[in-house]
């Protein structure tokens, strides 16, 4: 849809159309061009670097935010000494926003050296009027900022960007908008995100994401299903399905639709070998995704299944919507259903008002569920939040020790449970060269652990049977199994399916 004829073809002596996406596509022509004669002064191609801060979601946006600039003409770089420079940025955790503000002070002398260097700044953290009043007063030399909400609006705004001296804002409060069909361009060729809904609505009562997100939007399950055919059209053995709460998907769409249904519509797709998923909000799951994972071998045995606190008195504050009783029941069921599962979770230590009671609980529940991993966060204020007016905050040095005592228990039973597996054969989705000795590859289990083994690197992108040899921890060392021959006819056998 995007090749480079058609984009030449569109005639920019027009009026953009209104109507999306080829609004943005008429914006990425005439990007097109405008980079093209600044290429020619240059006498060098135009360089691209984005670097991401933040969650799943963050990272399938940088994809678009690729695709984007791929198709304009920028040609990409490894490092941050380009001549676009874009921070799709986190606000989850205060050290997320402080990060973006430290690395721009370096960006400012890269800029100083490059008369063509430009630097935008998109993702939550610019849906806080404060962050861009900020920004506007003491990070002048920004160039582009954007929001969350109109992300899709990229091309054009690259445009504005590259035809004025001053610094662009265009940032909406909410929107609900969903554009389909612009470009994309993959991190790994053979696994991708899909968005399946955007925003938040559970406000949580420690949480920024509902604020920068904006509203639950789902997107249509046709939508959703031809991205993932076109995804294993072009290669793709893995999808992960993303939103903040992808049990509640479907519910405002004009025709309801269950999360379990649409994944199990998900699994029938010919070609695709894996699907994941995340995040689960535990008062949502049902019984029916349950038994439509537990009935799918393509449905990758991996759960994440954020806890945040065991007490019921902070789970309460937390307006999580759920007790310390009713999350065991619920990993519980999912365990007896499918033992071979492993379940991940994200913790908040802090929490104001917590006690030594209240985190005793939240020890016990780790204990009880045996995480095979778990994200372990100090409390952060948000602005804007209801936590962040709640009296009795913990002292900084009762978090750090409770937070200590933590990730010691969650390491502990992480490490038995990565043990559990040793000396059985497991599928493997072959993803890279290992980073410290590139006679190995490194894959990644259904069940989401890490297997280093030795292998040509033809294999990447294919999934094998890597025998798990050695836990080393939190990983393996592995061998390539002689299954491989039977399992690279079930990958030609897809292949003749499409
Ligand atoms: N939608 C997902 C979580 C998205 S944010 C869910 O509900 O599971 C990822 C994690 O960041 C959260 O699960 C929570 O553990 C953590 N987090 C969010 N706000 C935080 C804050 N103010 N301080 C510390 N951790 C926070
Ligand atoms: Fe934040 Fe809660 Fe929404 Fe997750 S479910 S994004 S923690 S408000
Ligand atoms: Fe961060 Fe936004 Fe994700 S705040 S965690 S990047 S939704």
């Amino acid at each position: 849809m995007y090749r480079e004829i058609e984009l030449d073809n569109i005639d920019l002596t027009e009026e953009p159309p209104q109507e999306e996406p080829a609004r943005q596509r008429y914006f990425i022509a005439k990007a097109r061009k405008r980079l093209r004669a600044i290429s020619e002064r240059a006498r060098r191609p135009m360089t691209f670097r984005i670097v991401t801060f933040g969650c799943q979601m963050n990272a399938r946006d940088s994809e678009k935010l690729t695709g984007i600039l791929a198709a304009i003409g920028y040609a990409p770089s490894d490092t941050e000494d380009a001549d676009l420079v874009v921070y799709n940025t986190c606000t989850v955790r205060e050290n997320a926003n402080r990060k973006v503000y430290g690395h721009l002070g370096k960006l400012k002398r890269l800029k100083e050296a490059n008369p063509y260097m430009r630097i935008a700044l998109c993702g939550c953290m610019t849906q806080e009027a404060q962050v861009v009043d900020k920004l506007k007063e003491s990070y002048r030399f920004v160039d582009l900022v954007f929001g969350t909400h109109n992300i899709f609006q990229f091309a054009q705004l690259v445009c504005q960007m590259l035809e004025s001296d001053s610094m662009v804002v265009e940032v909406w409060e909410g929107t609900d908008q969903i554009v389909e069909d612009l470009p994309a361009q993959r991190k790994y060729p053979f696994k991708s995100g899909v968005n399946i809904m955007f925003g938040c609505n559970n406000f949580c009562s420690y949480c920024i994401v509902p604020y920068v997100r904006g509203r639950e939007r789902s997107r249509s399950p046709q939508a959703i299903l031809d991205e993932i055919q076109n995804l294993v059209n072009d290669g793709v053995v893995e999808v992960m399905l993303l939103g903040q709460n992808v049990n509640s998907y479907g519910k405002t769409l004009a025709q309801p639709l269950s999360f379990a249904r649409l994944l199990s519509q998900a699994v029938e797709i010919p070609g695709l070998r894996r699907v994941r998923f995340m995040t689960s909000h535990p008062k949502d799951l049902s019984d029916e995704l349950i038994q439509v994972m537990a009935s799918s071998d393509k449905i990758c045995r991996h759960l994440h299944l954020p806890m945040q606190s065991g007490s019921d008195r902070i789970l309460e504050k937390m307006n999580r919507r759920y007790t310390k009783e009713s999350y065991l029941r619920l990993a519980d069921k999912i365990q007896t259903a499918m033992p071979d599962i492993a379940l991940t979770t994200d913790i908040i230590v802090g929490f104001p008002g917590e006690t030594e009671e209240d985190f005793q609980h939240t020890l016990d529940v780790v204990r009880q569920v045996r995480y095979s991993s778990a994200f372990t966060f100090q409390y952060s204020k948000r602005t804007g939040t209801p936590a962040a007016v709640m009296e009795e905050q913990v002292p900084a040095d009762v978090v750090q020790e409770r937070f200590n005592r933590l990730l010691e228990t969650v390491q502990d039973i992480a490490r038995e449970e990565c043990a559990r597996w040793e000396g059985t054969t497991g599928q493997v989705l072959v993803e890279q060269v290992n980073h410290q000795d590139d006679a190995l590859l490194t894959g990644r289990l259904g069940n989401n652990l890490l297997v280093h083994f030795p292998a040509d690197r033809a294999l990447i992108g294919k999934i094998v049977d890597v025998r798990l040899n050695e836990c080393k921890g939190f990983y393996y060392m592995g061998e390539i199994s002689d299954g491989n021959i039977t399992n690279d006819a079930a990958i030609l056998e897809n292949k003749r399916i499409l």
